[in-house]
């Protein structure tokens, strides 16, 4: 199973992120400092909950797309993590923008690679120097980007979701030069796959409960090493082809 003393996660107020949280928050052994970034904490009701059945539980304000707030929330982990550093970033907020070739408009690709591809790489790049100082004798360190299948190109035979389809295409290329970058500093990057999971976006079409594939991927998470380094990964722990 995944081990942790001090990890974030974005877009963790609903979905996936949040139940990334609720699992990451009971790992055996207890992480030290889970920090949970969303847009609105006032309004994370479920994240709040949380924090009150828990004392490792942070909860900090990050809309992804507001690069000029980079610096200062770097400032902010600093003073929650101090010297612990950061050994896990999950890299999970996501918008899923399914247009087709008629209904595609350069604002769709624009935003969802702001928000899909950008914002991880330069939120990557913000927390490295707290990535860095974690102590990495006591655990590995790891960037997590929450891609999708939709990403694969080898796997696209239907077409279509042109913003969704690029935006993780592209973060699959992000994650395999942060890891051939990082690895010599013990740092592995990998694309995961979560499944067609039940949550706003994947829709109560979904086959997959949340709890189910986030406990998946958590225990995959753990077996993580340079083998699978800069991969895409599915849940389940099989490599997704390019
Ligand atoms: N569900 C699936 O079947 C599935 C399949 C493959 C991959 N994924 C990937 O899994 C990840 C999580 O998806 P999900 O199913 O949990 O989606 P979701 O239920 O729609 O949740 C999306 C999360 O991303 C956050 N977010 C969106 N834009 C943001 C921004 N600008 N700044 C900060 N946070 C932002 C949302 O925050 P707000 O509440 O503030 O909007 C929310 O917390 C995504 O990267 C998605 O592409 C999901």
């Amino acid at each position: 199973m995944l081990r942790t003393t001090s990890c974030f996660i974005t877009g963790a107020n609903r979905g996936i992120g949040l139940e990334i949280v609720r699992q990451i928050i009971n790992l055996d052994p207890k992480p030290i400092n889970v920090i949970a970034a969303c847009r609105n904490p006032d309004k994370a009701e479920e994240l709040k909950k949380l924090t009150s059945v828990t004392n490792n539980l942070h909860i900090v304000r990050l809309d992804v797309r507001d690069f000029s707030s980079y610096d200062k929330l770097s400032t902010e982990v600093n003073q929650i993590v101090g010297t612990t550093g950061l050994d896990l970033l999950i890299n999970n907020a996501g918008v899923a923008a399914f247009k087709t070739l008629s209904q595609v408009s350069p604002k769709d690709m624009l935003d969802s690679l702001e928000v899909n591809t950008v914002a991880p790489l330069i939120l990557t790049k913000t927390l490295l120097p707290l990535i860095k100082a974690s102590d990495k004798e006591k655990t590995s360190k790891l960037i997590v980007n929450i891609s999708a299948i939709m990403g694969s190109i080898s796997e696209n035979n239907q077409g279509g979701m042109y913003p969704y389809r690029t935006s993780k295409a592209a973060l699959n290329m992000i994650t395999k030069s942060v890891a051939a970058d990082l690895e010599k500093e013990g740092i592995l990057c990998v694309s995961m796959h979560p499944g067609w999971v039940k949550t706003d976006m994947g829709g109560k079409n979904a086959p997959m409960k949340v709890d189910f594939s986030v406990s998946k991927m958590l225990k995959t998470l753990g077996s993580i090493d340079k083998n699978s380094n800069g991969k895409i990964i599915n849940f389940d722990g099989k490599i997704i082809p390019w």
